[in-house]
């Protein structure tokens, strides 16, 4: 690994308690070219701006992708990352489909720890506190020609990350617009698949509304995704999800929710989970709660669904009566080491061994 250390570091100016999570960005970052046929030296280098011109097949073809993770501090300071080789796993099905050479798994969990060892102290602590990981991979030749680039680069940035609290939301069930579409790149974290919600998001927040369930792009008929977070339906005690397929994201926290709900004994359905089903459990009191699953919240809880203009409201749970918050309390005890990891599931960065 290549190391170039900030001579400028602005850590002494980051305030843990203000902060603009997404904004933010931590003195270093990782980065990585192929070319010719092959990926060069892992680089660690200070966090800045990288000269690229407009033909640059990445953002005219959109042969881009990446991943969203997080790292965590414990009450002494140790720091975890969260099932990284799922992180991995996925980098790759998603490289696959859009054509762009995978990584190996040295230069993406080298490049991970290296970066979040050389900034640990960017690591805020404390309860919803994390580091958040934006590994990508983006094709970089400069050529305007329609065909799988020649020139790639693999990046890791991060910025830190505050509160899990989110509000209740309304969603939007869509009944015209699709995330994803079969034989498409729905499975992948493709760019493009962001590009093409921002627009239906919009309007449905024109409608009043926070996010939208992504319904099939056939029917609309049955639940894919929400917003961008997998979705959880719980009608009296059982949870339904849908089943991953080429049109949804494989998400970490989903299946870890599926593994903790095991644990905990709470029946669970993966398949189809149909509009109508919904809205009739929606009608007949047993539709309990509805919520999202991903890294960035761990949980979004919906307080109201919106359906062909209709606006359903949902029950309010105590967080005793909710499986969303006790799934959500299990799974970030475990992330924060609050809790034993009987999955296996905590990576711990160990300090100064990745040469930096
Ligand atoms: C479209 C989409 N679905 C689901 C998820 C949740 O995945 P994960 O739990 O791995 O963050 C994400 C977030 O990364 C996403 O962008």
């Amino acid at each position: 690994m290549i190391i170039q250390k900030s001579s400028n570091p602005r850590i002494s100016t980051f305030d843990p308690s203000n902060f603009s999570f997404g904004n933010t960005f931590i003195d270093h970052m990782i980065i990585c070219e192929y070319e010719n046929g092959k990926w060069g030296d892992l680089q660690l280098i200070p966090y800045g701006p990288i000269g690229f011109t407009p033909a640059m097949m990445g953002v005219n073809y959109g042969q881009a992708c990446f991943e969203g993770m997080k790292a965590y501090k414990d009450n002494d300071g140790q720091v975890f990352l969260f099932r990284p080789e799922k992180n991995f796993e996925r980098i790759n099905k998603s490289a696959k489909r859009l054509a762009i050479p995978e990584i190996s798994e040295e230069i993406f969990m080298n490049g991970l720890k290296a970066l979040v060892d050389i900034d640990r102290e960017w690591i805020p602590q404390g309860e919803g506190m994390s580091l958040y990981l934006r590994p990508l991979l983006f094709a970089t030749e400069e050529a305007l020609k329609a065909r799988i680039s020649e020139k790639y680069m693999f990046a890791i940035v991060a910025t830190p990350a505050k509160s899990y609290y989110t509000a209740p939301v309304s969603v939007k069930i869509s009944d015209h617009y699709s995330r994803a579409a079969s034989g498409g790149v729905g499975a992948a974290k493709a760019a493009g698949n962001y590009a093409a919600s921002f627009y239906p998001t919009q309007l449905a927040i024109e409608e009043g509304y926070d996010q939208i369930i992504w319904t099939d792009d056939c029917s609309h008929e049955y639940f894919e995704e929400s917003g961008t977070m997998n979705v959880f339906v719980r009608i009296n005690d059982t949870i339904y999800t849908p089943k991953t397929s080429d049109k949804i994201l494989d998400g970490v926290t989903r299946d870890s929710f599926l593994q903790l709900a095991e644990r905990r004994g709470i029946d669970v359905v993966i398949g189809d989970v149909k509009v109508t089903d919904v809205i009739e459990a929606q009608r007949n009191g047993t539709l309990k709660e509805v919520w999202g699953v991903g890294t960035a919240v761990v949980t979004s809880i919906f307080e109201a669904l919106g359906y062909q203009g209709e606006h359903l409201t949902l029950p309010k749970l105590s967080p005793e009566e909710s499986f969303a918050e006790q799934l959500k309390n299990d799974l970030v005890n475990i992330q924060t080491n609050k809790a034993e990891d009987t999955f296996g599931w905590r990576v711990l960065v160990e300090e100064n061994v990745y040469g930096v």
